[in-house]
């Protein structure tokens, strides 16, 4: 089954996915990670996006269009897979369409995670990462059992993202009402849509995405 989590930054789709990914066996396609990594690795456009993404703005659609194109022709996708964070603007979302349809391929259910404003900044500012295994977590919603130490891998080490600070979180904000909100008519004109609440609680955002994957 393949799906496309829809939702503002901090919205939970890196969360979900990963739960996702656990359950069913689904590949998480975060492009925010693919570029994270470039960017670590010193690629040509690793160092492009590096900067664009500190500016919360968004990665041009050739780049990251590409980056989709080559990943979807590796083997490891056969039970589905799971987009984060792609497409982010509607010619993003169209050279998807194009890109699935040449490979046989579509998406089975668009979740929309509707989440207000003022508890992405809350959330955004709380979250850190496993730097092995790169479980997430939040400093109030999502602590590992044992303090200091990752539940999944028993990583003692932490990282927080360049981009999460107050100043480039409003730029994302706004990028994503003006560039990627449109996403929402454009999947519902499709007939895929489905938006859930997610302002809930994590376990209870899950339930609501379990239903929707049992239905698809
Ligand atoms: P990307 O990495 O995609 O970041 P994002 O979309 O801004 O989303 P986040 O990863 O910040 O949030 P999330 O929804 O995954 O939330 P999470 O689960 O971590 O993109 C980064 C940058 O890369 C972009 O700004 C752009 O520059 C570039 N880029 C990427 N893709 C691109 C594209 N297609 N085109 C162009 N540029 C692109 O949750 C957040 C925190 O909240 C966590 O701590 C979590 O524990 C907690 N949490 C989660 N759910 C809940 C809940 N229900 N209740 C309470 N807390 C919760």
């Amino acid at each position: 089954m393949n799906l496309l989590l829809l939702g503002p930054p901090g919205a939970g789709k890196g969360t979900q996915a990963k739960r996702l990914e656990d359950a069913h066996g689904f590949v998480q396609l975060s492009t925010g990670d693919m570029l994270r990594a470039a960017a670590a690795a010193g690629t040509e456009y690793g160092k492009k996006a590096k900067a664009v993404m500190e500016r919360g703005e968004l990665v041009s659609d050739e780049i990251v269009i590409a980056i989709i194109g080559e990943r979807l022709e590796q083997p490891d996708l056969k039970d589905g897979f799971i987009l984060d964070g792609f497409p982010r603007n509607v010619p993003q979302a169209e050279a998807l369409d194009k890109l699935l349809a040449s490979r046989g391929l579509k998406l089975d259910a668009v979740i929309e995670m509707a989440v207000d404003d003022e508890a992405l900044i809350e959330r955004i500012s709380g979250r850190f990462t496993c730097s092995s295994c790169g479980k997430g977590y939040h400093d109030k919603f999502e602590r590992p059992a044992t303090e200091g130490v990752c539940d999944k891998c028993g990583g003692r080490e932490f990282t927080r993202r360049a981009d999460d600070n107050a100043q480039t979180v409003r730029s994302r904000l706004e990028v994503y009402h003006k560039q990627t909100a449109p996403l929402v008519g454009y999947y519902g004109e499709q007939g895929t849509l489905n938006t859930i609440d997610g302002m809930a609680a994590i376990d209870d955002v899950a339930r609501q995405i379990e239903e929707v994957v049992k239905a698809a």
